[in-house]
């Protein structure tokens, strides 16, 4: 599984990515806003440091217009992968953008149909939001099981990329699903290595170790 840092928050991403656990970038206008910095720059800033898909996230409503954003966009970087909304317009502006050679992701995916017109127009990424789901008192796991079915039923390239992910188990059941990604905010990322019995267990046998009285170095 593949780990995007949900984030534009660049000490953040500076400092998962120098541990090798950021395979791409997501972005969106919340995040921007959250970071204080001007999207271009941030976004240009981000593509420095991580090798993989940075998203960056169209505002214009109009397919023509979202066009036009999205090629200004990916002109920022040859990693960025353009972030449509999933409404006619932006599977339109998928299907010219994609033509052009371009990553598209695909996001506010909250069906499985959403996410099947987005693989037929091409979408490199599709980001069905779980949290969102959970919020309203849906199923958010269950869209990305449905989605991996039909994709897989059909052979559709697009990658899964499980977004609006809140917790440490949303993780681990959408890599039990198979989610080709995931995204999630960098706190999140981190807890994926908190255990209780982890530190119990340390602070037993460093109690021990100093019992022996012996030194390593
Ligand atoms: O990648 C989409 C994500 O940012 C949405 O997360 O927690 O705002 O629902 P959230």
């Amino acid at each position: 599984m593949k780990f995007f840092v949900d984030t534009a928050d660049v000490p953040a991403i500076r400092d998962l990515n120098d541990l090798g656990m950021v395979d791409g970038v997501t972005t969106n206008p919340s995040l921007i806003l959250k970071s204080g910095r001007d999207i271009i720059e941030v976004t240009r800033e981000i593509c420095g440091i991580v090798e993989g898909p940075v998203s960056a996230e169209v505002v214009a409503l109009e397919a023509d217009a979202m066009i036009a954003e999205g090629r200004h966009l990916a002109e920022i970087a040859p990693n960025i992968a353009v972030k449509l909304p999933l409404t006619w317009d932006g599977l339109k502006a998928c299907k010219v953008l994609t033509g052009e050679g371009k990553m598209v992701n695909v996001t506010l995916c909250f069906s499985a149909n959403q996410a099947l017109l987005a693989a037929k127009a091409g979408a490199s990424f599709i980001s069905p939001f779980i949290g969102r789901l959970d919020d309203i008192n849906l199923d958010g796991m269950q869209l990305i099981a449905d989605i991996r079915q039909i994709y897989d039923n059909y052979g559709f390239e697009t990658e899964i990329l499980a977004a609006s992910i809140r917790t440490v188990n949303h993780v681990t059941e959408a890599a039990k699903i198979g989610a080709d990604v995931m995204t999630a905010p960098p706190e999140v990322i981190r807890k994926l290595a908190s255990h209780p019995l982890t530190d119990k267990g340390l602070e037993t046998f460093l109690a021990d170790w100093q019992k022996t009285g012996q030194k390593i170095l």
